[in-house]
């Protein structure tokens, strides 16, 4: 077996680069096979460096010719050894000109300069650069860039790249150039070109301050009818960053471009925002309320990335969760104000911290688990993780918990003040806001340098005669690779008491508590072990913990089912009161799941069927709210409460508490269903997308039993959908219920399906998606799903959303007792390594806790793991996850 790692790379080992690059112009003579480019760089010796040589990075690249000041280099006056040119004794001022080739049509790994659907464009975070030209391909190396772009004006009549068009014409042989000049130093992550046959939306919009500016999205012709939604997004989000952190757009043209090859959502460069068309194009006829809402938050995403992650950007990818974790705390605060819902902050709290427990906290748990700034890595692309975005933006989010709203605009402003134009570290982040609030955070910069989820213990104590009542909280930290002890972290812990009746009591307490919300105190954790005094408490209170998930980690205590019942009824924090049904609900499914690996029957008592009757039945509940309420725990987040998984065991019991919440409740899901039927006219509002949620959960719940008259509801409702939101819908229910009548609707929906949107690449990811996920769904089918002619591994989407949504969400059946599933995971591995490397390093991950399971099927997926390890021409991307999660 090889377990070995590739070469890693050290935060510690950082050292300034040794030559700084003012100026950048380069040159494309843009063709499918074959592309020049001609790059000139003006460059200065950096003052801080020990290192004396020139050093660039170029992969995959054909070098023709090397000048330094004029004068050719011939082999002897650089050396070229595992993608890293050096050049010594060059002079203090320099002048390098640098011609390379490359491919672009053969470049499926969809990193540096590649081709998609016929179209050029660029990837270049983190290292894509490299693969263009040489250079100093480090986020720390900041120039002005001019580029030149040409190619055939038929194939490519719109050529696009970063900042403003100051140039363009015909060149008279067929071929068009454009010229770009990009006004902001940027690094070389940042660049990117365009040179397409496309079409766009614009608009000229007004900034606050009066200044115009143009607005874009590019996509292809046929899809000209999706965009709207995308330019709103756009616009929504360049009005909320001037209004609530005083952000402007500082360029005068700011361009979208869809591409449907791409590795990740979508990319910040700057002005020339690159996005994968499904964080794009949108209308109701394709795309479901999620989307829509996915779109609105990528885009503001990318956007917000102007300011943090371009104007002030990293100093080595170390600092990745710089930009990234700041920008989803924005990304997420931009959609909850966008909601405009009673409870719309919350139900978006309630989403991002599922996501944040079901991905993050597994990811914390496992062989991958690493600190929120990283201390070593192999192939940075595998990085690009739940922690360095969600737990990021939670340790953002506590931030703003600590100095509160104004504070931590406060911070916020001294970080620009500070560091606008630079590439800085997380430590620069901490330190503005420490300064600005005049707080110390020192203790708090465990949350970067700590990896793993703490968990928090609370116990209580009420003494009815003097009237207090103590909160203990403690922590602990499980060992993650490479940290086996941890020291306290500083932790905010949001609480509330409740009386009898459910209403906050007025609190009183002097041990170290900051006010909150009206109601609510935030204790500030710093010890292992601390006791919390509230004074003047009349009765015995129900504690309201971490309220809105102050902070995250997993909070232990020993509530009663009576308590928990409490606060789903009254608590005034929403998100309490959503985990209060998720409590009872999680309590009672690990006893089913326990019940269903020992063949035990099970059963489940009425008091949880009713404390959901309550939230279903309460029209004073925003819709949405309720769904969430009556959505149950996921089987990947019921398998987070055992140290050894059994897959089947926690679908049976999940299954098992499905059907009796659709039995117990038929009546008034029925109810549910029929009072929130929205109207035709499709908006994607919160309101509307709310109650479509919560018609469609109970739609699903209606077919747990599937007889002819729910398999006729969900049919009628697939045949007459007037949007993707409600079709879709349909047809999952349709595909995940059991019987012979739902198969049969099933598979006539799906033929149906196919041939209505055998033209929207979007929607045929779907098709895969929906398939892929299904109970029904065994390798066996899978393969024949494959076989498909609309199936390819090469374009990512497609990819992911047929293997990626069986490995990852299809949990019984990838997890067979045969093994079936791991051997196909491995094939599915190999394969898109030879394709895909980032991609296929993501497949990997499904696997990367094989630890949690039985023996028998442990030794299985070693066998596949090894199988993976062992074969040929193994990218770095896939060896750093295989062999982290072998060791
Ligand atoms: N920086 C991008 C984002 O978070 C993500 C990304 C990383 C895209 C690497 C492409 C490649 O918005
Ligand atoms: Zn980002």
């Amino acid at each position: 077996m090889r377990t070995d790692l590739p070469q890693a790379i050290y935060r510690k080992d950082y050292t300034a680069p040794s030559f700084l690059v003012d100026t950048v112009d380069i040159g494309f003579d843009l063709d499918p096979i074959t592309t020049r480019v001609a790059t000139r760089l003006t460059m200065t010796r950096n003052p801080d460096s020990v290192n004396q040589n020139i050093v660039l990075n170029g992969e995959a690249l054909e070098l023709v010719q090397l000048r330094m000041n004029g004068k050719l280099l011939t082999k002897r006056g650089y050396t070229l050894q595992g993608g890293i040119l050096q050049i010594p004794d060059a002079p203090d001022q320099v002048v390098l000109e640098i011609e390379t080739l490359t491919h672009p049509e053969k470049n499926t790994s969809l990193m540096g300069l590649y081709v998609s659907n016929g179209n050029f464009f660029t990837q270049c975070e983190a290292e894509g650069f490299r693969k263009i030209t040489f250079f100093p391909d480090r986020p720390d190396v900041m120039a002005k860039y001019t580029v030149m772009l040409r190619a055939d004006k038929k194939k490519y009549p719109v050529l696009l790249s970063n900042g403003n068009l100051v140039e363009q014409g015909d060149l008279g042989d067929g071929r068009h150039y454009a010229k770009w000049e990009d006004p902001f130093k940027k690094p070389s992550y940042l660049f990117a070109l365009v040179a397409a046959k496309l079409v766009c939306q614009e608009e000229t919009y007004q900034l606050k301050s009066g200044r115009k500016v143009l607005l874009q999205v590019w996509v292809e012709k046929g899809n000209l009818d999706k965009t709207q939604h995308a330019m709103e997004s756009l616009k929504h989000s360049i009005r909320w960053d001037e209004e609530r952190f005083g952000l402007e757009l500082d360029l005068d043209r700011f361009m979208i471009v869809a591409v449907g090859d791409f590795n990740m959502g979508a990319m910040e460069n700057k002005g020339l925002n690159i996005f994968n068309t499904k964080f794009v194009l949108a209308n109701p006829r394709i795309a479901t309320d999620v989307d829509y809402a996915n779109i609105e938050s990528v885009v503001g995403h990318e956007y917000f990335h102007n300011w943090t992650g371009n104007r002030v950007t990293c100093r080595d990818w170390f600092q990745l969760s710089l930009k990234e974790g700041l920008t989803v705390f924005r990304d997420q605060e931009f959609s909850a104000d966008m909601v405009g819902t009673a409870s719309g902050r919350a139900v978006k709290r309630i989403e991002d911290v599922r996501l944040l427990r079901q991905v993050q906290f597994a990811e914390d748990a496992g062989p991958m688990a690493h600190p929120v700034r990283p201390d070593s890595y192999v192939e940075i692309n595998n990085f690009y993780t739940v922690t360095i975005y969600e737990k990021g933006a939670e340790v953002v989010r506590m931030v703003q918990t600590l100095v509160g709203r104004d504070g931590f605009r406060k911070g916020m402003d001294l970080y620009f003040a500070r560091h606008d134009g630079q590439a800085v570290e997380c430590d620069d982040f901490r330190a503005a806001m420490a300064d600005a609030n005049r707080r110390n955070l020192k203790q708090f910069e465990r949350w970067y340098s700590q990896a793993g989820t703490p968990q928090v213990k609370a116990e209580t104590s009420y003494d009815p005669l003097a009237k207090t009542f103590e909160i203990t909280l403690s922590q602990t930290c499980a060992a993650t690779p490479g940290q086996a002890k941890k020291l306290p972290f500083h932790i905010p812990v949001a609480v509330g008491l409740l009386d009898a009746e459910g209403k906050d009591l007025v609190l009183h307490c002097d041990d170290g508590a900051s006010a909150g919300v009206a109601g609510t105190l935030v204790l500030e954790l710093t010890k292992a072990k601390q006791t919390f005094r509230f004074t003047q408490v009349n009765e015995q209170p129900v504690p309201s913990l971490l309220r809105d998930f102050s902070a995250p980690v997993v909070l232990e205590y020993d509530y009663s089912d009576a308590e928990l019942a409490l606060l789903l009824a009254h608590d005034s924090d929403p998100f309490n009161r959503w985990e209060a049904s998720q409590r009872l609900a999680m309590r009672r499914l690990v006893k089913l799941t326990d019940a269903a690996r020992n063949n035990e029957q099970l059963t489940l008592d009425p008091m949880f069927i009713d404390a959901l009757r309550g939230v279903l039945m309460d029209d004073t509940l925003d819709p949405a709210f309720r769904e969430l309420v009556l959505t149950l725990p996921s089987e990947a987040m019921v398998a987070e409460q055992f140290s050894v998984v059994d897959s089947q065991a926690i679908h049976a019991a999940r299954q098992f508490m499905r059907g009796m919440v659709a039995q117990g409740l038929r009546t008034e899901l029925l109810n549910a269903y029929e009072t929130n039927l929205t109207p035709d006219a499709y908006s994607p509002d919160a309101e509307a997308s709310g109650k479509r949620g919560l018609k469609n959960l109970a739609l699903s719940y209606l077919l747990e039993w599937a007889d002819e008259s729910t398999c006729q509801l969900a049919l009628a409702q697939f045949d007459t959908a007037h949007n993707m939101t409600d079709r879709q819908a349909a047809l999952s229910a349709l595909l995940n219920a059991e019987s012979k009548a739902a198969t049969k609707a099933a598979s006539k929906s799906l033929k149906r399906f196919y041939k209505d949107f055998k033209n929207e690449p979007l929607v045929i990811d779907k098709w895969f998606m929906l398939q892929g996920m299904a109970h029904a769904t065994d390798v066996a089918a899978m393969r024949a799903l494959m076989t498909h002619p609309a199936f390819t591994l090469k374009n990512p989407n497609r990819a992911r959303s047929l293997i990626f949504s069986f490995c990852n969400a299809n949990p019984a059946r990838f997890h067979a007792a045969d093994g079936s599933g791991y051997a196909f995971w491995a094939e599915q591995v190999i394969a898109l390594n030879a394709i895909n490397p980032q991609v296929a390093a993501r497949l990997v991950r499904s696997l990367d806790r094989w630890r949690k399971y039985a023996p028998k099927a442990q030794e299985l997926m070693l066998l596949a793991l090894q199988k993976v390890a062992n074969s040929k021409k193994l990218s770095k991307d896939v060896q750093e996850v295989v062999s982290k999660s072998l060791a």
